[in-house]
Formats: structure tokens, C-alpha cells, sequence
């Protein structure tokens, strides 16, 4: 073998090597993302339908809209609304479930969270800091808002949320975003500009998505 051909091996083995820890780096994230979402929804769309069979439709939509998502390409996002219980977090876990498998970044907040999160940023050293914490929802390449609506309706609490609704409308980002409210309630919602802002944007970015009224919390497990 000539000296070049060596140089050439050798370069193309460091390059293997480095996808092969890269490969490990991102399979640790996934995992340590999978283990933060909550227990109850840990099981995605699998142990939601197995629990709820009237909800397979719904599955089979948010399961075929994850399977269309990539980073790379703006993917309008879906807004899911229906009253409360009535499986909305099961899916948006069953959508984040399994992209977080394909190593795409997903960040979730339930909505009333993520303003108490930064708020708290505000008292101590706290880690993450506010910036953090932004920076995070405003780069992943899905943000999956939950309940948006159920914040307090304080001028900084529209302010804020608006401004990470914005930022990811300006980039193209993919937003999902769930609510007790219709997208209609949730623009006509208060006479202040930002959450105006905030309902115009979702309405622009996201496809309607009703959830079908039925109370599933507490149900007993329904026949298939
Ligand atoms: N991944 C899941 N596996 C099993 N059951 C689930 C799952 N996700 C949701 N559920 C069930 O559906 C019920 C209502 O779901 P939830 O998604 O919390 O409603 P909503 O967000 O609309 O208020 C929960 O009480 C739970 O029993
Ligand atoms: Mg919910």
C-alpha cells in the first residue's frame, strides 16, 4: 500500500470512528429525553390505544403526521384542542416519543410550566437560566406546547410566550400546540395585542386538529 492509500484509509477510518461516537452521543440524549417524559405517557401511542381504543384514529393521524416530520424541511404543525381529558397529552407524548427515537430534538412544556420555569430563573443561580430556557424552545426543531391557554393571562405571560411563538414562526420552525380552547377562542381570548399575536400565528402555522369529546381520565380500560 502507498503512503496516499494509507493516508486515505486511515482518514476514512477516523471518519467511521467519529460517526460511531456521534451515533452513541445522540442514542445517549434520546434516551435520557425519553426517560424525562412523564410516567403516565411514557408508553406513547402504544399503551394510549391499547387504554383508549376510540382513540386509534387519533393515534393513526399524530402517528402519520411524526412519520412526515423532518428537521430539515418546514412541516406545518398541528393544533390539537378538546376539552379536558380527553387524550391530548397522550398524543403529543405519542408524536415526541417517536421522534425523539429518530434523534430529532423535541422540547414539550405544558405551558403554565414553562412560564414558572422562567420565572423561577429570576431568584437564584438557577440552572437552566432564562436564556437556557429560551434558547431551548425557540431552537428545537419541534416545540410541542401543551395546554396553551391555561396560563394566567398577565401581560408578561403573553409577552413571553408570544415572543418564543414568534421567533419559531420568523425561522419556519414546526410548533404543536394543544388547548382546551378552538383556535378562534384562543385569538379572541383577551383584547391584548400579544395574545391576539399568539392565537394569528398558531392559526397560521398549525392544522386544526379536534380531539373527540369523550372524558377518558378516570375511565375504566375500554373494549377494543
Ligand atoms: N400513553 C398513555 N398510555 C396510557 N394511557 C394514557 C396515555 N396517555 C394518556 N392516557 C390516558 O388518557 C387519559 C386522558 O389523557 P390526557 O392525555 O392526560 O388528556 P388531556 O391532555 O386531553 O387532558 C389519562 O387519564 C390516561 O388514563
Ligand atoms: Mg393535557
Amino acid at each position: 500500500m502507498t503512503d496516499k492509500e494509507e493516508a486515505v484509509r486511515f482518514e476514512d477510518m477516523r471518519m467511521m470512528a467519529e460517526e460511531e461516537a456521534n451515533a452513541c452521543v445522540w442514542e445517549q440524549i434520546a434516551q435520557d429525553k425519553l426517560r424525562a417524559i412523564p410516567s403516565l405517557y411514557r408508553g406513547g401511542f402504544k399503551t394510549l390505544v391499547k387504554a383508549h381504543p376510540r382513540l386509534k384514529n387519533m393515534a393513526a393521524i399524530c402517528l402519520a403526521w411524526a412519520n412526515g416530520f423532518t428537521a430539515k424541511s418546514p412541516t406545518r404543525g398541528l393544533y390539537l384542542h378538546g376539552p379536558v381529558g380527553s387524550g391530548k397529552t397522550g398524543l403529543i407524548y405519542g408524536i415526541a416519543i417517536s421522534l425523539i427515537k429518530r434523534h430529532i430534538s423535541v422540547v414539550t412544556w405544558p405551558v403554565p410550566e414553562l412560564l414558572k420555569a422562567i420565572q423561577t430563573t429570576w431568584h437564584s443561580d438557577a440552572e437552566p437560566t432564562e436564556y437556557e430556557i429560551l434558547y431551548e424552545a425557540t431552537e428545537a426543531d419541534l416545540l410541542i406546547l401543551d395546554d396553551i391557554g391555561a396560563e394566567s393571562p398577565s401581560v408578561w405571560a403573553l409577552q413571553t410566550l408570544g415572543q418564543i411563538v414568534n421567533r419559531r414562526y420568523a425561522d419556519e420552525k414546526t410548533m404543536i400546540a394543544t388547548s382546551n380552547l378552538t383556535l378562534q377562542k384562543l385569538t379572541g381570548r383577551s383584547n391584548d395585542l400579544s395574545a391576539q399575536r399568539i392565537g394569528s400565528r398558531c392559526c397560521e402555522m398549525l392544522a386544526d386538529l379536534p380531539v373527540p369529546a369523550v372524558h377518558l381520565r378516570g375511565t375504566q380500560k375500554e373494549k377494543p
